[in-house]
Parts: structure tokens; C-alpha cells; sequence
């Protein structure tokens, strides 16, 4: 990794391990262009692809103050309404009321190491292992100072951006958009592919030609969202798993963002991330600065398995901080599918007892323990125990439950507010609304204003008063509606603009406080399923509920998908009980074990009521979970078959980083009649090495299983899976 600055030409130049990134200044004015992004190159003088002196439409010397230069010219971090007019990075209003801002060249610096940004999740690391790149652009009409961050990693093909913007004038200034990051690029050959979803059928993923316009993915919710996701990328044509380029961008935040791809006229792109724009307004006043939050930026040649692998490693390396992140996660069993609010301590300790038989290693407590919650209309805020139904207070169940020989986790929905509650009661105007309209219920819900203090530190001590009055070992943290009538109580007129993203820093400072002061927690997010699941919340927990679907065969898509870019270790995934609650699929116990085990696995069924035969599997299961997890968990991910494309057959693989152990999942979703065994290539292996495979006579070379593949025989019925576990032949 290097970081280099050509001075007389003012050419900079980012090198990862295998990718180049160059910026260039141009000599007149001062604009910040965008050379080049890719496979690595060993020149710096590139900057002749800036085509400063070409011209569109007069095929003369390029004369700057034409329109056409701005509406051309790949700008690093384009400006406002000065004659670009494809989409700017950022925009403002200002004390005359005008949106332009037009940031030139000033200064740089490059350093070792890299600052936190203040408030929110980033990637971190050693000060040995990253080098950071800080080029300060300056608007001089505007007093204002627009600072590009880049940082990259030793050892990996990712880099990171963020903007922070400073008002170094005595008027105060509103920002009404700040992207994180933005890159204009030659449209060559590109399609766009982004993740879509819903509640339990979250993210998907679609690619689709990129037309010329506008193409975008959002979310105005206030979260990340089930619907789309903070993730875009350009992929070339045909790119495959092994092949191809592909460019990704991802978000480290949770909140509302802007991913988009614009096809301009001149056949060029602009790819950018940020905050959405919708609904934001920030007011800067003198001295003050705006952190924009991180883009996670990645390139692969080597198609879409190598941006996945690059970025698993990325985010285990550089992005999660918890205890747990290279350790085995307890298997849980969570009472939500089993009981639903329907549960007292009998009922709990007598699944723990059926589960400790089985080798589970946590009861988790889900909704319902708390205020006189027994269906989903009451009581949030009110986070007293129900000692009608937790007879004996929560610590003595934690004592029983731990007595049995498991840990105890609870369930909270810290950011939420019913208005059948105490809370609402004492507080109504904690919640977020409009005066004179009737705010929106969701799950007869509203949420928490949590842009302010006094809002935060009673959610605060709330969750953790209950976590000191007991031995707890594991949250989870759920978030079950998203935000509408964006108004607050308390921010003046000036500032509601703001309430969107304060209330993220708002989640952000909780969960912060929540594991500084309980260092040894797990904690495991959750967004009725998997709403919030971004490198944001990767900061703070090492997992997150993937889904609300745990049917396993709707789970081989959306685990496909979030695997895309996620580690296999940060996906919550449990076994549950048929017909399926969401789908009313029935699939064997042994494919939707096999399936969990791709995640942090656990249970979510009745123990005590399930027929006997696949309770007498579970033992196994939680033994192969011992088995496997650490490869699982710290390996290297391969897709080798999609049922999202082939509508017939998932396989996807982990191989350890030592090349001596891998795991082939395989599900037959479909059987067809009269049918060959199918043929599977592995990948990853070490070609010289002979595998043994669990079960199967004799050994092969890595080669073979690679080239030839493995047969995998037709299976009598739908939903059947089989694993393979390949080692390292002893002889
Ligand atoms: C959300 C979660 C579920 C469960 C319920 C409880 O939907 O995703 O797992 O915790 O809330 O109300």
C-alpha cells in the first residue's frame, strides 16, 4: 500500500495491494478530477485521461467557462449549480438563499493511521497498517471547507472515503447534501447491481443495465431498510463469480442513504453515496464541521468472489470491535417462534432443561417480559419485568437458567414508545411527530426522539439497570418501525432538518455506552428481521438478525444476498419449527440445520413440543455447529451455485485460509426425474493438495476437485441438502 503525491503535476496516487486509484489537479483552476479507479498500474502521469483540453461541442481549445467543461469533466467531488449539472456531491443554502458551492484545490496530507470520525462507526486500524490521504478543497465565495478523507489497508483491496465539511465564515450556512463519496468513470460496458427486499425477504440481489439518467437506490425510513440497501455496484457484463470487473461502494451508516448511478450524455458515469438528501438540512455555524459518514469502496478484476472475499475480510479485520468476532457465538435458543407473548418462567425453564440436553448453550427471552406486553399494542418504554409471567423477578429466572447449565439473553426495543405505556404518559412529547397531525402508528408503536439527551440517557439506563440486575450475557436489539412525522420537540425550526441523522447518532451513542460499560455483551441487532443491517451496526455488534423468515429454503436467497457482502459470522440464522410461521413451507429438520449453520446458528421453536425426531437430530446439529464453526466463521466464502438463478440448487462453500479444510453446502430445492447426479467444480483449494472427503473412499487433488468436480447424487425429494467436509489427505 502506498499513497503518493506528484507535486509539480499535483497527481495523487493510491495504491492497495491490487488496485490503483488516481486523482488529479487541474493547473488553471484548481478543479479535483477523477483519473482512474482499477487494476493496479505502475504509472502516475495519467493524468491525460482527464481530456481538459478535449471539447464536446467546439472542437477548439478548451475554453473553461464553458458549460460543457463542467458537464464533462470527471470531478472527484463534484459541486452545485455552477454548470455541472449531473448530480452534485454537495449543496447547500447559504445566508443569500443560494444552493451553489463549487470547492477547488487547496492543501493535503498524507498520514499514517487514521482519526475517528466523530460519532459514528468507521473502519479501524494499527497505525502501522493504514495510511490516510486528507485533501482539503475550499470554496472561497463560501468560506467553506470540504475535506476528502481516504484510507487504505494493509493487505486489502479496499478503501475508505468520508467528507467533513467545515464553515469557515462568520455566517452561519445550511448543508442540504453531503455525500460521502463520488466517482466519475467511462460508462464501458456496465450494469448496476444492487440488493432490494422486504420485511422477511431482505436483500435480494438484481442486476439491471444501467440506461442513461438517473438509477438509484434509497431509503428515506430512517433506517438502512428491509426495501433497499446502502450497497451498489457497477459490474461488467458478464462478470461472473471467477471473472469480470466489478466496483463496489457500501455504507457505514444506518440511517437514510443515497446510492446512485448516473449515465450522462458523453457516456460517462457517476457513481455516489451519502445521506439521502431528502429531508436533511444541517446548519453549520462558525468553525463548525459536518462528518459525512464512511463509504466502504472495493475493485475486483476477478469478479464478484473476489469483491466478497475482499470485503468479508474487511469487515472482520477492520470493522467489527466486539470480543466475539473470532469466537464462537453460544448456540441460543430464542422463544420468539416457540411462544410468541405467551410465556411465563415455567415455560422458559422448561425449554433451557430440553435445550441443555440437546447442547444448547443459551435461553434467549424474547418480547413480552416486560410492562403488561402480551400482544404487540403495549408497553414499550416500560422496561419493568411483568411479574405475572416472570414469577420471581428476572433474576431468578437468569439463576435457574444459568443453574440448568445455559446463559440468558433478553430482548429490548430500546428506541420505541407505545402509546398504551407509562412512559407515554408521563413523556408523550418524547416521541417523534407533528404538532397538529396525527402521527403514524406502525405496530402501534411510535418512536422515541432520541436526538435528545434526556431521551437517550432515560433508554440508556432503562436497558441497563435490567442488564445489572442480572448475570445477562447477550442483547438483542431490535428496532421494529421506521420513522415518519419527522418532527421534534425539541430541535427550533432551524434545525428539524437534522432530526434524521442526529437520531442515528442518537442509536450510535447508545449502543457505544451499552459496550463500554458491558465489554464482555453480545449483542445481536435486529430491525423486525434484518432492516438495519449495514457496517454501521457491524461496529457495535458482531451480528445481526438476518431475517424474520427463518424458512430455510426464502433463507438460501437472502443469505446469498447479504453474504454478497457480509461475513458469514455476522448473520444471525436459527433453526425453526415447520410449517414455516412466514412461508408454511415444510422442509426436512436436517436441511434447515444445515442452513443455520451458515450464520451464527441457534434454535427459535418450542423444544418441549417438537416431534421427537427432530429433536433427537439436535445434538448432532449443535455438534456440527462445534465442528464447522470456526472454518464457518473465519473462512474464505464461495458461491458456486445460485437457486436464485438456477431455480433448482444452492451450493456455496467456506475454505479455511490455510487451504486445508472447506465446507460444501448443497440444497436440492427441486428434484427432477430421471436425472444425472449433478456436478459441482469447487473452488478455492490449493491445486497440489489431496483432499479427503468425510465419508467418500479415497483422496483427489485440489485440481481435480476444482476442474473435474465432485458428484453430487440426486436426492428423493425436495428441500434435501448434504455437506461435504473436505481436509487435507494425512498421507
Ligand atoms: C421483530 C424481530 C423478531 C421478534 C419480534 C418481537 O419482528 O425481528 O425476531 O423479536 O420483533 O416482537
Amino acid at each position: 500500500m502506498n499513497i503518493l503525491f506528484d507535486d509539480e503535476k499535483k497527481i495523487f496516487k493510491i495504491d492497495t495491494e491490487h488496485t490503483s486509484y488516481v486523482i488529479a489537479v487541474t493547473d488553471e483552476e484548481g478543479f479535483l478530477g477523477h483519473v482512474y479507479y482499477g487494476t493496479k498500474i505502475s504509472d502516475m502521469d495519467v493524468n491525460y485521461l482527464l481530456r481538459t483540453e478535449e471539447n464536446p461541442f467546439v472542437p477548439s481549445k478548451n475554453n473553461r467557462d464553458r458549460s460543457s467543461f463542467l458537464d464533462t469533466f470527471p470531478m472527484e467531488y463534484p459541486g452545485n449549480g455552477v454548470g455541472d449539472y449531473r448530480e452534485s456531491a454537495i449543496a447547500v443554502k447559504d445566508g443569500n438563499g443560494h444552493s451553489a458551492v463549487m470547492p477547488l484545490y487547496r492543501s493535503y496530507n498524507i498520514t499514517p493511521g487514521k482519526a475517528k470520525i466523530p460519532g459514528l462507526p468507521a473502519a479501524f486500524a494499527k497505525e502501522g497498517e493504514c495510511l490516510s490521504l486528507e485533501i482539503v478543497l475550499y470554496d472561497e465565495v463560501l468560506s467553506l471547507e470540504v475535506t476528502l478523507v481516504y484510507t487504505i489497508y494493509a493487505g486489502s483491496d479496499v478503501m475508505t472515503r468520508s467528507t467533513k465539511v467545515t464553515n469557515r465564515s462568520k455566517q452561519e450556512i445550511t448543508l442540504t447534501k453531503v455525500m460521502s463519496a463520488s466517482i466519475d468513470m467511462d460508462a464501458e460496458d456496465y450494469e448496476m447491481l444492487s440488493l432490494h427486499g422486504s420485511w422477511a425477504r431482505e436483500r435480494q440481489i438484481e442486476q439491471r443495465p444501467i440506461g442513461y439518467g438517473k438509477q438509484s437506490v434509497g431509503s428515506t425510513r430512517g433506517e438502512s431498510s428491509h426495501q433497499e440497501h446502502p450497497f451498489v455496484a457497477l459490474v461488467s457484463k458478464g462478470a461472473t463469480q471467477e471473472s469480470g470487473r466489478v466496483y463496489g461502494m457500501h455504507f457505514v451508516y444506518s440511517g437514510n442513504f443515497l446510492a446512485q448511478v448516473e449515465k450522462n450524455q458523453f457516456d460517462s458515469l457517476r457513481m455516489m453515496m451519502g445521506i439521502h438528501p431528502q429531508d436533511f438540512a444541517w446548519k453549520l455555524g462558525e468553525n463548525e464541521t459536518f462528518y459525512a459518514p464512511e463509504a466502504v469502496l472495493v475493485y475486483s478484476d476477478q469478479g464478484l468472489g473476489a469483491m466478497t472475499r475482499n470485503l468479508h475480510d474487511f469487515y472482520r479485520n477492520h470493522m467489527i470491535r466486539s470480543p466475539y468476532k473470532n469466537k464462537k457465538r453460544p448456540i441460543l435458543i430464542n422463544n420468539w417462534e416457540a411462544t410468541y407473548f405467551d410465556f411465563d418462567t415455567e415455560k422458559l425453564i422448561a425449554i433451557a432443561k430440553e435445550a441443555k440436553k440437546c447442547g444448547i448453550e443459551m435461553l434467549v427471552m424474547d418480547d413480552g417480559w416486560f410492562g403488561h406486553r402480551n400482544d404487540d399494542n403495549t408497553s414499550l418504554g416500560d422496561w419493568q419485568v411483568n411479574e405475572n409471567k416472570i414469577k420471581g423477578g428476572l433474576k431468578h429466572l437468569v439463576d435457574e437458567v444459568n443453574r440448568i447449565g445455559l446463559a440468558f439473553g433478553i430482548w429490548f426495543e430500546p428506541e420505541m414508545i407505545s402509546p398504551d405505556s407509562n412512559l407515554y404518559q408521563k413523556h408523550s412529547d418524547w416521541a417523534i411527530a407533528l404538532p397538529n397531525r396525527t402521527p403514524c402508528r406502525s405496530r402501534n408503536q411510535y418512536v422515541l426522539d432520541l436526538s435528545r439527551k434526556e431521551v437517550r440517557d432515560y433508554v440508556y439506563e432503562a436497558v441497563a439497570s435490567v442488564l445489572r440486575s442480572a448475570n445477562i450475557a447477550y442483547v438483542k436489539w431490535d428496532m421494529n418501525r421506521q420513522l415518519t412525522d419527522l418532527g421534534s420537540n425539541f430541535l427550533d425550526a432551524d434545525h428539524q432538518g437534522e432530526l434524521m441523522h442526529r437520531y442515528v447518532l442518537g442509536v450510535y451513542e447508545l449502543q457505544e455506552r451499552l459496550i463500554t460499560e458491558f465489554p464482555e455483551l453480545l449483542l445481536e441487532n435486529c430491525s423486525g428481521g434484518g432492516a438495519r443491517f449495514d457496517p454501521g451496526m457491524l461496529y457495535y455488534s458482531p451480528q445481526i438478525w438476518c431475517s424474520d423468515d427463518t424458512d430455510a429454503i426464502e433463507r438460501l436467497k437472502i443469505q446469498e444476498g447479504t453474504a454478497l457482502i457480509y461475513p458469514l459470522s455476522t448473520m444471525g440464522a436459527h433453526v425453526s419449527d415447520c410449517p414455516n410461521h412466514t412461508v408454511g413451507r415444510v422442509t426436512p429438520f436436517e436441511t434447515r440445520g444445515n442452513v443455520a449453520l451458515a450464520g451464527t446458528f441457534g434454535y427459535e421453536l418450542d423444544i418441549t413440543k417438537i416431534p421427537e425426531e427432530d429433536r433427537n437430530m439436535i445434538p448432532k446439529q449443535t455438534a456440527m455447529y462445534h465442528k464447522y464453526n470456526d472454518l464457518v466463521r473465519e473462512g474464505d466464502y464461495y458461491r458456486i451455485a445460485s437457486y436464485s438463478s438456477n431455480h433448482e440448487y444452492d451450493c456455496y462453500e467456506v475454505v479455511s485460509k490455510d487451504k486445508k479444510e472447506a465446507l460444501v453446502t448443497f440444497v436440492q430445492v427441486l428434484n427432477r426425474p430421471n436425472c444425472h447426479s449433478r456436478r459441482i467444480r469447487l473452488q478455492g483449494l490449493d491445486e497440489k493438495v489431496r483432499y479427503q472427503i468425510e465419508g467418500i473412499e479415497g483422496s483427489f487433488y485440489g485440481d481435480t476437485l476444482m476442474h473435474a468436480g465432485v458428484k453430487i447424487p440426486n436426492m428423493w425429494g425436495d428441500f434435501q441438502s448434504v455437506l461435504l467436509h473436505l481436509k487435507e489427505a494425512e498421507n
